[in-house]
């Protein structure tokens, strides 16, 4: 064999050595519960593995398999050029080939008694899900488009985030400690602070309702590394509440608080300050021992340690702005939403999965473009600031700020 083959091959074993790994101890499987439809099924698990590493053992058979999909623009006809995959699916046509490999087991089973038998492919009932995820048209128009009947469009559509949701949850999981040692280090290298586990933000997501009624609005909660990496994700709050309301009401802050996340022993700095792992978010939410918020303006003076802070408060922060963007371009996440609740919630979960795995192969296809568009969005943003209690608790928070913003000064 061929050392670039060899090479290839061994890679790959790796990754799925890593997915085995994944799947046995899952770093964190309760901290993302919000999404819906929590059986896990191992067996599915099971069977996608062995498939997989059967298909990775044998490239010849994995060549010869090829995706046929119908061109959405052009119904009957075949998807062939590499622009339509990125116009239709906003992923690259090696991507949709590794994710149709990835889920084909998982599509390719359980059609319902009624609609049975679906004669379509994997590749088809994939494309037909991220075509309604991408692009964001309605069923009707996509039953035009790849010559199916409606309830087919809905049943692939629904398969596909249940099976991205159940069976992909692990790829929004929280970090385990060595894994965030990694992050918080990304971090550092980007402000010069060292300890920032993540930067947080909330996403809002219209639904529309019904012709007689007004729309609803739908929340969700991420958590985000330095490269736009969805580490949490929690979603379905109703979202016109504020982003500290939806924070306190999620697991993600119970488990801090309660000790479960960012726990690793501090570390000590040269003035013997204790630095604990937090949090970075912005002036909308409130400001704790493991949540980092900029100082206000007020406390702010040109040339001040707290300007140093709150410019690196900022670098941090794009990241998640950056990934609230780009959540919105899927094409179903750009609203008002068609579908029921239950459907969107699922929708804001299976495009996050999405995310990262676009991210983790270096598919930058979906990603929200040039930075300067989220400077306006900061600005033309105006959530009241939290006001700072006079408790222990925020001693020990402003504290911690303090000590971040001298390190911000000398780094500078
Ligand atoms: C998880 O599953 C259990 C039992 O099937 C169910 O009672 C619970 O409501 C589910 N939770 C969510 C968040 O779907
Ligand atoms: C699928 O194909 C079978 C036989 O090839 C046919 O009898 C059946 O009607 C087809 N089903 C659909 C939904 O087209
Ligand atoms: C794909 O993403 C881009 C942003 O990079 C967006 O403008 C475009 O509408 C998306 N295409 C589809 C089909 O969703
Ligand atoms: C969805 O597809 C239609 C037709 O190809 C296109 O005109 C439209 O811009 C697409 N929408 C998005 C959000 O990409
Ligand atoms: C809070 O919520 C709004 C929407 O109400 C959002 O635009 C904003 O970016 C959020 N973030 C912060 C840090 O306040
Ligand atoms: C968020 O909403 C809660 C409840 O309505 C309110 O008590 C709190 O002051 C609000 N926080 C901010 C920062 O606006």
């Amino acid at each position: 064999m061929e050392s670039r083959k060899l090479a290839a091959l061994l890679s790959s074993l790796i990754s799925q050595l890593l997915l085995l790994l994944l799947l046995i101890f899952p770093p964190n499987s309760t901290h993302s519960n919000s999404l819906p439809n929590n059986n896990s099924l191992p067996l599915i698990h099971h069977l996608l593995l062995s498939n997989q590493i059967a298909a990775t053992l044998s490239p010849k058979r994995k060549r010869k398999r090829r995706h046929n999909l119908f061109d959405p623009d052009q119904p009957g006809s075949v998807l062939r050029s590499p622009d339509s995959f990125v116009n239709s699916y906003n992923m690259t046509s090696s991507t949709f080939e590794w994710l149709a490999g990835l889920l084909e087991p998982l599509l390719d089973c359980r059609d319902p008694a009624e609609l049975f038998p679906i004669n379509l492919t994997a590749g088809t009932r994939l494309g037909i899900g991220l075509f309604r995820l991408a692009n964001g048209s309605d069923y009707p128009d996509i039953s035009t488009r790849f010559g199916v009947p409606v309830s087919v469009v809905k049943f692939c559509v629904k398969q596909l985030c249940r099976v991205l949701c159940t069976n992909f949850r692990f790829w929004v999981s929280f970090p385990n400690s060595n894994e965030l040692e990694l992050v918080s280090k990304s971090f550092q290298s980007l402000s010069g602070l060292p300890n920032c586990c993540g930067a947080i933000e909330s996403c809002r997501f219209e639904v529309f309702k019904d012709s007689t009624s007004s729309n609803r609005c739908l929340a969700a909660q991420i958590v985000v590394d330095s490269s736009g990496r969805i580490l949490n994700i929690v979603a379905g709050f109703d979202g016109y509440k504020n982003n500290t309301t939806i924070l306190k009401a999620s697991t993600l802050y119970k488990d801090i608080e309660e000790g479960m996340l960012l726990n690793n022993s501090p570390s000590i700095n040269e003035n013997e300050v204790m630095l604990n792992q937090y949090l970075i978010g912005g002036k909308g939410y409130p400001l704790l021992p493991w949540l980092m918020v900029p100082f206000v303006d007020d406390e702010t003076s040109p040339g001040s340690i707290e300007e140093s802070f709150n410019e690196a408060h900022e670098v941090m922060r794009l990241s998640a702005l950056k990934t609230a963007a780009s959540l919105k371009n899927w094409g179903i996440l750009r609203g008002p939403i068609h579908d029921e609740v239950k459907m969107v919630v699922a929708y804001i979960g299976a495009c996050s999965i999405l995310h990262n795995s676009l991210l983790m192969r270096e598919d930058f296809t979906a990603l929200a473009g040039a930075l300067e568009d989220y400077h306006l969005q900061q600005e033309r943003y105006r959530e009241d600031s939290c006001r700072i209690e006079d408790d222990l608790v925020s001693v020990k928070a402003l504290a911690t700020r303090s000590t971040l913003a001298t390190m911000a000064r000398k780094n500078s």
